[in-house]
Formats: C-alpha cells, sequence, structure tokens
C-alpha cells in the first residue's frame, strides 16, 4: 500500500513545501510550517486550473471604456457605520471578512445585519453556535425577521446547496475556521481547508453576484487565523479591535478594494447588542471632577475623523528597585521613550519613578499626535497638578524634545471647537494652525519646556 503523502505549509502564508523547514522560504518567517495531508487529486492545484479553463472559456477581454461603471451595485445594510467603512454600503459579489478575537462581537455584529434589514433576505451559517442559541441571541438583540434563515452546518459543501438552493441577498459564514470541506481530509480551521472554503465561497460569490460575510479568529500575534492568502483573495477587510473587557470596540478597514481604506468606526457593546457611536467623543464624558491630576485630553484622528480621549497617567516613586511601566492603549515603548525625552531634553526626574498610563474607554491609539497629551499626563501626575479639562492637546514629541506638527490640525482644531474645549495646544511649525478660529485659543507650542510654562504655570 502507498505511503500516505504529507506536505508542508506555512500558517503564515499559505506557502508549499515537501519537506519541513525551519524558515518559511517564501515569507521568511520562522517555525511557521505545518504538517498537513497532501491534497486529493480532485482539489489539487492542476484540477483547479483545469476548471477554471474549463468554465471560464467564455471570458474575453474587454476595452476598458466599454466596461460600464454601473455593475458595481452597492445596498446599505443598515448600520450607518459600517456602510460608511465598506465605502457606501455592500457590494454584490463582494467577500468580507471580519476578524477579531472571540467575545468582541463579530458574531453578533453578524446577525445585527439582517435583523435592521427586513427586506434583505439572508443565510446565516454557524459552525459554532446552534440555532437555539443565535434565536436567542436575536431575541436579546431585539429584532426578528422572517427573512433570516439560520444554518448549523460545517460541511462546505452542504452549505454551498443550500445556499445555490435558497438564493439568499447576503451568505454570512461563522467562522471560516470551522467549516470544512469534504475534498480535503485535513482538519476543520487547518491552512489547506482554509484556503479552499475561502476560495470555494468566493467563486459561489462572484458567480451568483451574492456578497459573503465570513467571520475570521485571530490568532494571539493579532493576525486572522489561517494564512494570509484570505486577506489577499477577500475583497475586504474588516478588524474588530479594542478591550473585550471595556465597552467600547473599534472597527477597523484594514484592506477595501471598493473604499478607502484606514477608516475607522466605533461601537459600544450594550446590553442589547452594538450601538453604532456616531460621535466617538463621547467616550470623553468627564467621570470627575476638574481638579484630578495626571489627566489630559489628546485629539485623536485615527482613520479619517478627528475625535478626543482621555489619557490617564499615574507617576509614584518605585517601592521596588526596578520602576514598573506600563501602559494600556498605548504602546509601551512609545512611553518609554517619551520618558526618556522628559528626562534628558527637560530635565525631569523620571527614572526613578512607576510610571502607568491608560487611554479611557479600552481604546488603543496609535496616532503620534497623542504624544504631547501622554507627556503632559505624566508630568502633571508626577507634580500632582491638574490641567484644567476645558484644555486639550495635539501634537508630536521629537527625540530633541520639539514639539512636531501633526496631520489634519484643522480637523482637529474644528473638533475641539464644537466640544466646547477652550485652548488647544499644538505644535508652533503646524503652518496651518496659525490661522486664527474664532471660539477657541490655539497656542503654538515649540518644545516641552515651553509647554510647561504655558500649561502648569
Ligand atoms: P459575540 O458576538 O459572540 O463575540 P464573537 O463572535 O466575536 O466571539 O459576543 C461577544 C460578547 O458580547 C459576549 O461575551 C456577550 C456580549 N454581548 C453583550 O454584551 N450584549 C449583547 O447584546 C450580546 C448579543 C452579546
Ligand atoms: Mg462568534
Amino acid at each position: 500500500m502507498a505511503k500516505e503523502r504529507t506536505v508542508w505549509y506555512c500558517t503564515s502564508c499559505g506557502n508549499e513545501s515537501p519537506k519541513w523547514m525551519g524558515r518559511c522560504p517564501a515569507c521568511g518567517e520562522w517555525n511557521t510550517m505545518v504538517e498537513e495531508p497532501k491534497r486529493e487529486k480532485k482539489s489539487s492545484a492542476s484540477g483547479r486550473s483545469r476548471a477554471i479553463l474549463a468554465t471560464g472559456s467564455d471570458a474575453r477581454p474587454q476595452l476598458l471604456e466599454d466596461i460600464s461603471l454601473s455593475s458595481e451595485n452597492r445596498f446599505s445594510i443598515g448600520l450607518q457605520e459600517v456602510d460608511r467603512l465598506l465605502g457606501g454600503g455592500l457590494v454584490e459579489g463582494s467577500m468580507i471578512l471580519l476578524g477579531g478575537e472571540p467575545g468582541i462581537g463579530k458574531s453578533t455584529l453578524a446577525l445585527q445585519i439582517p435583523l435592521g434589514v427586513a427586506s434583505l433576505k439572508t443565510l446565516y451559517v454557524s459552525g459554532e453556535e446552534s440555532p437555539r442559541q443565535i434565536k436567542m441571541r436575536a431575541q436579546r438583540l431585539g429584532g426578528e425577521t422572517s427573512n433570516c434563515s439560520i444554518l448549523s452546518e460545517t460541511i462546505l459543501e452542504n452549505i454551498l446547496d443550500q445556499a445555490v438552493g435558497m438564493s439568499p441577498d447576503l451568505l454570512i459564514v461563522d467562522s471560516i475556521q470551522t467549516i470544512y470541506s469534504d475534498a480535503l481530509d485535513s482538519s476543520a480551521g487547518s491552512v489547506s481547508q482554509v484556503k479552499e472554503c475561502a476560495a470555494r465561497l468566493l467563486r459561489y460569490a462572484k458567480e451568483t453576484g451574492t456578497p459573503v460575510i465570513l467571520i475570521g479568529h485571530i490568532t494571539k500575534d493579532g493576525t486572522i487565523a489561517g494564512p494570509k492568502v484570505l486577506e489577499h483573495i477577500v475583497d475586504v477587510v474588516l478588524q474588530f479591535e479594542g478591550d473585550t473587557r471595556g465597552a467600547y470596540r473599534l472597527l477597523r478597514s484594514i484592506k477595501n478594494r471598493f473604499g478607502s481604506t484606514s477608516e475607522l468606526a466605533v461601537f459600544e457593546m450594550t446590553g442589547t447588542g452594538l450601538r453604532e457611536v456616531l460621535n466617538p467623543s463621547e467616550i470623553l464624558i468627564p467621570m470627575h471632577q476638574d481638579d484630578l491630576s495626571g489627566i489630559a485630553i489628546a485629539s485623536v484622528m485615527d482613520g479619517t475623523r478627528p475625535f478626543m480621549l482621555e489619557i490617564q497617567s499615574l507617576v509614584s516613586t518605585a517601592a521596588y528597585g526596578m520602576p514598573q511601566r506600563n501602559a494600556n492603549g498605548f504602546d509601551v515603548r512609545r512611553m518609554n521613550m517619551l520618558l526618556a525625552v522628559l528626562e534628558k531634553r527637560a530635565g525631569f526626574k523620571l527614572a526613578a519613578k512607576d510610571v502607568f498610563l491608560n487611554v479611557a474607554g479600552g481604546l488603543r491609539v496609535n496616532d503620534p499626535a497623542c504624544d504631547l497629551a501622554v507627556a503632559v499626563a505624566i508630568l502633571a501626575s508626577n507634580f500632582d497638578l491638574s490641567v484644567p479639562l476645558s484644555n486639550c492637546f495635539a501634537a508630536e514629541i521629537g527625540l530633541s524634545g520639539e514639539l512636531r506638527p501633526v496631520s489634519q490640525i484643522q480637523r482637529r482644531i474644528a473638533e475641539a471647537r464644537k466640544l466646547g474645549f477652550k485652548k488647544i495646544f499644538i505644535s508652533s511649525f503646524n503652518r496651518e494652525g496659525s490661522f486664527s478660529k474664532s471660539g477657541i485659543e490655539v497656542v503654538p507650542v515649540a518644545d516641552i519646556p515651553a509647554l510647561c510654562r504655558l500649561v502648569f504655570k
């Protein structure tokens, strides 16, 4: 009897190799090769290319100018923020990957779509939950529609059969890691299965014009589990981020073939599902009195919309030899860099202090414009001073302690003014900021010592 053949796949990029290798030659990652049984003939690469040749034979080249744009049909999915992220609604025949950590709200968001648009004929396939569980969730979400069918199934072929029979307006698959194809021997969630299932669902989407939403799990290092190839073949990648203990979640568009990326939507997990936060600055509702020390408000621009976030800091003398440095929602290495700048360029003695930093609302920010608010919060806590809550900050801090300009300063100033801030501190190199704004005082600052003179008078 012939020995069963196996091949090695890279879990990071999906590269195939006949033998084990410590380092994937395609993507250069270490220790990512896993052994998988070799695919059977009927779904092998050569088999598939034959199939494509056979079915694709009626395709002819078209002149670019003859292609009509009206073929891109979009429809709203009832959630204004998600529509915006998708670039103005769901495109027919598109495939969307919705990724996120367990418990962040992927299934909830996906179920809210058919519950919100009663006219949308939806097939919701779940390989994780039973129809009863989904019904209970739907009741909790408070909507019911006769147009949403639930299928608890994990075999891809059955899912496709049902989808073809029902021809829904939208197919949701929860999750890509739980479904498997009979054509392959390997188990659900393995690289070859995820690749195969996604490719077959993509073909279904393109052939029938049905949009497909795939839910995908995220591994610990923050990438969508399964091969990177998943991100290549889908049209849109939306990723849920945030602290699952906190109420606020960020939905980011990482890739979008039909609109812009680097868009961001904020959601709040409530007792009755996810609520769209149309004005993200509402996270800023003050939860304390005016005169607490160690708090500064940053103007954050993540995606294309500015919003305000509260940065909290606690600086205390280190009780043990080694000072502790911890940051929630902010890069701790960046915080260490800011501490070094404050020490070396402005003479503040922080080396023997414990420093804790927290971005309120459980959000994670990576806008460099937060630097200034972080530095102000740390200094305010160190000297036990309070910064008026009517002040806000938007500047990057350079290694020599200078305040560097940030993008879109006009929009940040406009947002701060709209929210009733009295002063916004920006870099004096932000030339656009030199326009006077009625209703808000724009304070240009050159460096950290100048900032301290202005803020901690
Ligand atoms: P879920 O959507 O199942 O997360 P995922 O599919 O990403 O794993 O739900 C996430 C959490 O949200 C779960 O712990 C329960 C909570 N939740 C609410 O707080 N309110 C609600 O209305 C629902 C449906 C869930
Ligand atoms: Mg789920």
